[in-house]
Protein backbone atom coordinates (compact mmCIF):
# COMPACT_ATOMS: atom_id res chain seq x y z
CA UNK A 1 0.00 0.00 0.00
CA UNK A 2 1.50 3.42 -1.10
CA UNK A 3 1.52 6.20 1.44
CA UNK A 4 -1.33 8.10 -0.35
CA UNK A 5 -3.64 4.79 -0.17
CA UNK A 6 -2.92 4.26 3.78
CA UNK A 7 -4.24 7.91 4.38
CA UNK A 8 -7.00 7.54 1.94
CA UNK A 9 -8.09 4.07 3.34
CA UNK A 10 -8.01 6.00 6.70
CA UNK A 11 -10.54 8.66 5.90
CA UNK A 12 -12.65 6.34 4.21
CA UNK A 13 -13.29 4.47 7.45
CA UNK A 14 -13.88 7.47 9.53
CA UNK A 15 -15.99 9.27 6.97
CA UNK A 16 -18.07 5.56 6.86
CA UNK A 17 -18.84 5.77 10.85
CA UNK A 18 -19.25 9.19 10.64
CA UNK A 19 -22.07 9.26 8.61
CA UNK A 20 -25.73 9.05 9.77
CA UNK A 21 -27.03 5.32 9.45
CA UNK A 22 -28.93 5.00 6.48
CA UNK A 23 -31.69 2.70 8.23
CA UNK A 24 -32.18 5.93 10.71
CA UNK A 25 -35.16 8.37 10.26
CA UNK A 26 -35.48 10.14 8.03
CA UNK A 27 -33.99 7.81 6.09
CA UNK A 28 -33.80 9.64 2.72
CA UNK A 29 -31.80 12.15 4.16
CA UNK A 30 -29.23 10.06 5.83
CA UNK A 31 -28.82 8.10 2.27
CA UNK A 32 -28.52 11.22 0.35
CA UNK A 33 -25.83 12.47 2.97
CA UNK A 34 -24.19 8.86 2.67
CA UNK A 35 -24.20 8.42 -0.68
CA UNK A 36 -23.08 12.33 -1.73
CA UNK A 37 -20.17 11.43 0.31
CA UNK A 38 -18.85 7.73 0.18
CA UNK A 39 -17.55 5.75 -3.29
CA UNK A 40 -16.05 7.92 -5.10
CA UNK A 41 -13.53 11.14 -4.63
CA UNK A 42 -10.09 11.72 -4.89
CA UNK A 43 -9.90 12.65 -1.54
CA UNK A 44 -7.53 15.01 -2.24
CA UNK A 45 -8.18 17.55 0.57
CA UNK A 46 -7.89 15.04 3.72
CA UNK A 47 -4.78 13.55 2.00
CA UNK A 48 -3.46 17.33 2.16
CA UNK A 49 -4.51 17.25 5.73
CA UNK A 50 -2.56 14.52 6.69
CA UNK A 51 0.93 15.27 4.10
CA UNK A 52 1.03 18.80 6.18
CA UNK A 53 0.37 16.58 9.38
CA UNK A 54 3.65 14.51 8.27
CA UNK A 55 5.98 17.40 7.50
CA UNK A 56 5.21 18.55 10.45
CA UNK A 57 5.95 15.81 12.32
CA UNK A 58 2.02 15.97 13.87
CA UNK A 59 0.74 12.94 14.90
CA UNK A 60 -1.99 11.38 12.71
CA UNK A 61 -4.93 10.79 15.36
CA UNK A 62 -5.03 14.66 15.66
CA UNK A 63 -5.70 15.12 11.76
CA UNK A 64 -8.51 13.08 11.71
CA UNK A 65 -11.10 15.26 12.49
CA UNK A 66 -10.09 18.69 10.38
CA UNK A 67 -9.57 15.97 7.25
CA UNK A 68 -13.38 14.72 8.23
CA UNK A 69 -14.50 18.45 8.27
CA UNK A 70 -12.90 19.59 4.97
CA UNK A 71 -14.03 16.39 3.08
CA UNK A 72 -17.42 16.99 4.27
CA UNK A 73 -17.77 20.44 3.53
CA UNK A 74 -16.21 20.37 0.52
CA UNK A 75 -19.24 16.82 -0.48
CA UNK A 76 -21.24 19.49 0.22
CA UNK A 77 -20.18 22.35 -2.20
CA UNK A 78 -20.36 19.10 -4.83
CA UNK A 79 -23.79 18.40 -3.81
CA UNK A 80 -24.87 21.66 -4.35
CA UNK A 81 -22.75 23.24 -7.39
CA UNK A 82 -24.71 20.15 -9.40
CA UNK A 83 -28.07 21.53 -8.68
CA UNK A 84 -30.12 22.74 -11.51
CA UNK A 85 -30.14 26.43 -10.26
CA UNK A 86 -26.01 25.92 -10.36
CA UNK A 87 -24.43 23.97 -12.43
CA UNK A 88 -26.96 21.57 -13.59
CA UNK A 89 -24.80 18.80 -13.69
CA UNK A 90 -26.64 14.80 -13.76
CA UNK A 91 -23.19 13.06 -13.36
CA UNK A 92 -20.42 13.53 -10.14
CA UNK A 93 -17.74 10.49 -9.44
CA UNK A 94 -19.10 8.37 -11.92
CA UNK A 95 -22.98 8.06 -10.53
CA UNK A 96 -26.15 10.19 -10.70
CA UNK A 97 -25.79 13.46 -8.95
CA UNK A 98 -27.49 13.41 -5.91
CA UNK A 99 -30.24 15.87 -6.83
CA UNK A 100 -30.44 13.49 -9.88
CA UNK A 101 -30.49 9.99 -7.50
CA UNK A 102 -32.87 11.43 -4.71
CA UNK A 103 -34.81 14.55 -5.65
CA UNK A 104 -33.73 18.30 -5.25
CA UNK A 105 -35.17 19.30 -1.57
CA UNK A 106 -32.87 16.22 -0.61
CA UNK A 107 -29.92 17.10 -2.03
CA UNK A 108 -30.45 20.81 -0.83
CA UNK A 109 -30.99 19.16 3.01
CA UNK A 110 -28.25 16.76 2.45
CA UNK A 111 -25.53 19.87 1.38
CA UNK A 112 -26.57 21.43 4.23
CA UNK A 113 -26.40 18.74 6.80
CA UNK A 114 -22.84 18.00 5.20
CA UNK A 115 -21.79 21.12 6.20
CA UNK A 116 -23.05 21.65 9.76
CA UNK A 117 -21.82 18.00 10.35
CA UNK A 118 -18.22 19.28 9.43
CA UNK A 119 -18.69 21.96 12.32
CA UNK A 120 -20.62 19.57 14.86
CA UNK A 121 -17.16 17.10 14.42
CA UNK A 122 -14.71 19.89 14.82
CA UNK A 123 -16.04 21.95 17.73
CA UNK A 124 -16.12 19.81 20.38
CA UNK A 125 -12.82 19.81 22.67
CA UNK A 126 -10.18 17.55 20.66
CA UNK A 127 -7.68 16.12 22.61
CA UNK A 128 -4.59 16.85 21.89
CA UNK A 129 -5.20 20.31 20.21
CA UNK A 130 -5.30 23.48 22.77
CA UNK A 131 -8.74 25.62 22.57
CA UNK A 132 -6.82 28.58 20.88
CA UNK A 133 -5.44 26.32 18.41
CA UNK A 134 -9.34 24.76 18.02
CA UNK A 135 -10.25 28.30 17.87
CA UNK A 136 -8.05 28.88 14.84
CA UNK A 137 -9.02 26.03 12.91
CA UNK A 138 -12.44 26.82 13.03
CA UNK A 139 -12.09 29.83 12.14
CA UNK A 140 -9.84 28.96 8.82
CA UNK A 141 -12.96 26.49 8.01
CA UNK A 142 -15.45 28.75 8.43
CA UNK A 143 -13.73 31.63 6.55
CA UNK A 144 -12.54 29.51 4.13
CA UNK A 145 -16.28 28.17 3.26
CA UNK A 146 -18.23 31.50 3.04
CA UNK A 147 -18.19 34.83 2.04
CA UNK A 148 -14.28 34.97 2.21
CA UNK A 149 -14.02 31.86 0.45
CA UNK A 150 -15.68 28.55 -1.52
CA UNK A 151 -19.01 30.56 -1.73
CA UNK A 152 -18.08 33.87 -2.60
CA UNK A 153 -15.76 32.36 -5.58
CA UNK A 154 -19.17 29.99 -6.64
CA UNK A 155 -21.03 33.59 -6.46
CA UNK A 156 -18.72 34.92 -9.05
CA UNK A 157 -18.53 31.87 -10.92
CA UNK A 158 -22.03 32.34 -11.48
CA UNK A 159 -22.47 35.91 -12.29
CA UNK A 160 -19.39 35.30 -14.75
CA UNK A 161 -21.14 32.72 -17.15
CA UNK A 162 -21.66 34.14 -20.38
CA UNK A 163 -19.36 37.05 -19.72
CA UNK A 164 -15.93 36.97 -21.13
CA UNK A 165 -13.14 38.00 -17.87
CA UNK A 166 -10.20 39.21 -17.40
CA UNK A 167 -7.09 36.41 -16.54
CA UNK A 168 -6.77 38.41 -13.16
CA UNK A 169 -10.93 37.98 -12.60
CA UNK A 170 -10.77 34.32 -13.45
CA UNK A 171 -7.77 34.10 -10.89
CA UNK A 172 -9.45 35.73 -8.43
CA UNK A 173 -12.31 33.25 -9.03
CA UNK A 174 -10.81 30.05 -8.63
CA UNK A 175 -8.89 30.95 -5.60
CA UNK A 176 -12.12 31.46 -3.49
CA UNK A 177 -13.89 28.63 -5.03
CA UNK A 178 -11.11 25.60 -5.17
CA UNK A 179 -8.11 27.26 -3.92
CA UNK A 180 -9.75 28.27 -0.59
CA UNK A 181 -10.48 25.07 0.62
CA UNK A 182 -6.96 23.61 -0.10
CA UNK A 183 -5.61 26.28 1.71
CA UNK A 184 -7.55 25.76 4.32
CA UNK A 185 -6.72 21.78 4.17
CA UNK A 186 -2.86 22.45 4.71
CA UNK A 187 -3.19 25.51 7.01
CA UNK A 188 -5.68 23.81 9.48
CA UNK A 189 -3.64 20.72 9.84
CA UNK A 190 -0.53 23.80 11.16
CA UNK A 191 -2.44 24.13 14.18
CA UNK A 192 -3.04 20.35 14.94
CA UNK A 193 -0.87 20.82 18.53
CA UNK A 194 -1.09 21.65 21.70
CA UNK A 195 0.89 25.28 21.65
CA UNK A 196 -0.40 28.08 20.01
CA UNK A 197 2.89 29.10 18.57
CA UNK A 198 3.31 25.59 17.32
CA UNK A 199 4.83 22.28 17.78
CA UNK A 200 7.98 22.94 16.73
CA UNK A 201 9.89 26.02 18.34
CA UNK A 202 12.92 26.92 16.69
CA UNK A 203 15.63 24.70 17.99
CA UNK A 204 19.44 25.92 17.68
CA UNK A 205 21.41 22.27 16.70
CA UNK A 206 25.28 21.97 16.57
CA UNK A 207 27.29 24.31 15.15
CA UNK A 208 27.03 23.51 11.57
CA UNK A 209 23.87 21.64 11.92
CA UNK A 210 20.61 24.28 10.29
CA UNK A 211 18.77 26.27 12.85
CA UNK A 212 15.39 24.35 12.56
CA UNK A 213 12.69 26.56 11.19
CA UNK A 214 10.18 27.70 13.49
CA UNK A 215 6.38 26.93 13.11
CA UNK A 216 5.70 30.67 11.32
CA UNK A 217 8.00 30.35 8.81
CA UNK A 218 7.10 26.88 7.83
CA UNK A 219 3.63 28.14 7.91
CA UNK A 220 4.47 30.81 5.70
CA UNK A 221 5.92 28.23 3.09
CA UNK A 222 3.18 26.05 3.76
CA UNK A 223 0.44 28.67 2.89
CA UNK A 224 2.17 29.91 -0.03
CA UNK A 225 2.48 26.14 -1.76
CA UNK A 226 -1.48 25.48 -0.72
CA UNK A 227 -2.27 28.88 -2.59
CA UNK A 228 -0.06 27.81 -5.93
CA UNK A 229 -1.32 23.82 -5.81
CA UNK A 230 -5.29 25.86 -5.14
CA UNK A 231 -5.08 27.27 -8.44
CA UNK A 232 -3.28 24.40 -10.25
CA UNK A 233 -6.50 22.38 -8.85
CA UNK A 234 -8.75 24.29 -10.85
CA UNK A 235 -6.51 25.22 -13.80
CA UNK A 236 -6.35 21.51 -14.16
CA UNK A 237 -10.32 20.65 -13.26
CA UNK A 238 -10.41 23.04 -16.21
CA UNK A 239 -8.24 21.61 -18.67
CA UNK A 240 -10.10 18.09 -18.39
CA UNK A 241 -13.16 19.35 -19.08
CA UNK A 242 -12.04 19.72 -22.15
CA UNK A 243 -9.31 16.98 -22.96
CA UNK A 244 -10.61 14.27 -20.95
CA UNK A 245 -13.89 12.16 -21.67
CA UNK A 246 -16.67 11.64 -19.59
CA UNK A 247 -16.48 8.44 -18.35
CA UNK A 248 -13.11 8.61 -17.27
CA UNK A 249 -13.61 11.93 -15.38
CA UNK A 250 -16.83 10.71 -13.95
CA UNK A 251 -18.75 14.11 -15.13
CA UNK A 252 -19.78 15.47 -18.18
CA UNK A 253 -16.95 16.25 -20.20
CA UNK A 254 -17.58 19.70 -21.97
CA UNK A 255 -20.07 21.26 -19.31
CA UNK A 256 -17.96 24.13 -18.76
CA UNK A 257 -18.07 25.14 -22.68
CA UNK A 258 -22.17 24.33 -22.69
CA UNK A 259 -22.10 26.46 -19.80
CA UNK A 260 -20.92 29.11 -20.89
CA UNK A 261 -18.28 29.50 -18.15
CA UNK A 262 -15.01 31.56 -18.82
CA UNK A 263 -11.84 28.88 -17.69
CA UNK A 264 -7.91 29.14 -17.96
CA UNK A 265 -8.46 27.39 -21.27
CA UNK A 266 -10.93 29.44 -23.05
CA UNK A 267 -9.61 32.60 -21.71
CA UNK A 268 -5.70 32.04 -22.48
CA UNK A 269 -5.59 29.26 -24.68
CA UNK A 270 -4.62 25.25 -24.04
CA UNK A 271 -1.28 26.14 -24.54
CA UNK A 272 -0.93 29.16 -21.76
CA UNK A 273 -3.66 27.07 -19.36
CA UNK A 274 -0.85 24.52 -19.55
CA UNK A 275 2.37 26.53 -19.06
CA UNK A 276 0.72 28.39 -15.90
CA UNK A 277 0.00 24.47 -14.57
CA UNK A 278 3.18 24.17 -15.13
CA UNK A 279 4.55 27.59 -13.33
CA UNK A 280 2.20 26.55 -10.44
CA UNK A 281 3.49 23.22 -9.94
CA UNK A 282 7.14 24.78 -9.76
CA UNK A 283 5.68 27.41 -7.36
CA UNK A 284 4.79 25.04 -5.12
CA UNK A 285 7.73 22.57 -5.19
CA UNK A 286 9.80 25.73 -4.49
CA UNK A 287 7.66 26.89 -1.75
CA UNK A 288 8.72 23.49 0.08
CA UNK A 289 12.46 23.92 -0.42
CA UNK A 290 13.31 24.55 3.52
CA UNK A 291 11.40 21.12 4.14
CA UNK A 292 13.45 17.91 3.37
CA UNK A 293 11.95 14.45 3.17
CA UNK A 294 9.02 14.98 5.67
CA UNK A 295 7.75 17.32 3.10
CA UNK A 296 7.87 14.36 0.81
CA UNK A 297 3.44 13.66 0.55
CA UNK A 298 2.99 17.17 -0.23
CA UNK A 299 5.39 17.20 -3.01
CA UNK A 300 3.93 13.90 -4.29
CA UNK A 301 0.11 15.34 -4.06
CA UNK A 302 1.56 18.44 -6.09
CA UNK A 303 2.91 16.30 -8.90
CA UNK A 304 -0.33 14.36 -8.95
CA UNK A 305 -2.88 17.79 -8.89
CA UNK A 306 -1.14 18.92 -12.28
CA UNK A 307 -0.76 15.49 -13.62
CA UNK A 308 -4.53 13.79 -12.51
CA UNK A 309 -6.46 12.61 -15.27
CA UNK A 310 -9.91 12.70 -13.13
C1 LIG B 1 -14.13 18.90 -7.94
O1 LIG B 1 -13.26 18.57 -6.91
C2 LIG B 1 -14.54 20.32 -7.81
C3 LIG B 1 -13.44 21.26 -7.93
C4 LIG B 1 -13.09 22.00 -6.93
C5 LIG B 1 -12.74 21.40 -9.17
P1 LIG B 1 -12.47 17.20 -6.90
O2 LIG B 1 -11.86 16.96 -8.25
O3 LIG B 1 -11.58 17.17 -5.73
O4 LIG B 1 -13.65 16.15 -6.71
P2 LIG B 1 -13.65 14.71 -6.04
O5 LIG B 1 -13.84 14.91 -4.59
O6 LIG B 1 -12.34 14.02 -6.35
O7 LIG B 1 -14.82 14.02 -6.67
C1 LIG C 1 -16.71 23.69 -8.38
O1 LIG C 1 -16.12 24.05 -9.54
C2 LIG C 1 -16.04 24.25 -7.22
C3 LIG C 1 -16.85 24.03 -6.01
C4 LIG C 1 -16.82 24.86 -5.05
C5 LIG C 1 -17.71 22.85 -5.88
P1 LIG C 1 -16.64 23.29 -10.83
O2 LIG C 1 -18.08 23.58 -11.06
O3 LIG C 1 -15.69 23.54 -11.92
O4 LIG C 1 -16.50 21.77 -10.36
P2 LIG C 1 -16.95 20.52 -11.23
O5 LIG C 1 -16.23 20.63 -12.54
O6 LIG C 1 -18.45 20.59 -11.35
O7 LIG C 1 -16.46 19.35 -10.42
MG1 LIG D 1 -19.41 25.10 -10.61
MG1 LIG E 1 -19.66 22.15 -11.51
MG1 LIG F 1 -15.14 22.07 -13.39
Amino acid sequence: MTHQEFYQKRIEAQLESILPASNQQPKALHKAMRYSVLGGGKRVRPLLVYATGEALGIATELLDKPALAIELVHAYSLVHDDLPCMDDDILRRGKATTHIAYDEATAVLAGDALQTLAFEILSPPLAGICAENQLKILNILTTSSGINGMVKGQAIDLAAVGEKLTEAQLETMHKYKTGALISASVLMASYCCDSLSGNNPPKTKGENEPVEMDIHKKRTQLSAYAQAIGLAFQVRDDILDIQSDTETLGKQQGADIAAGKPTYPSIMGMTAAKEKLFQLHKKAVDSLQDFGEEAFLLREIAEFIVKRIA
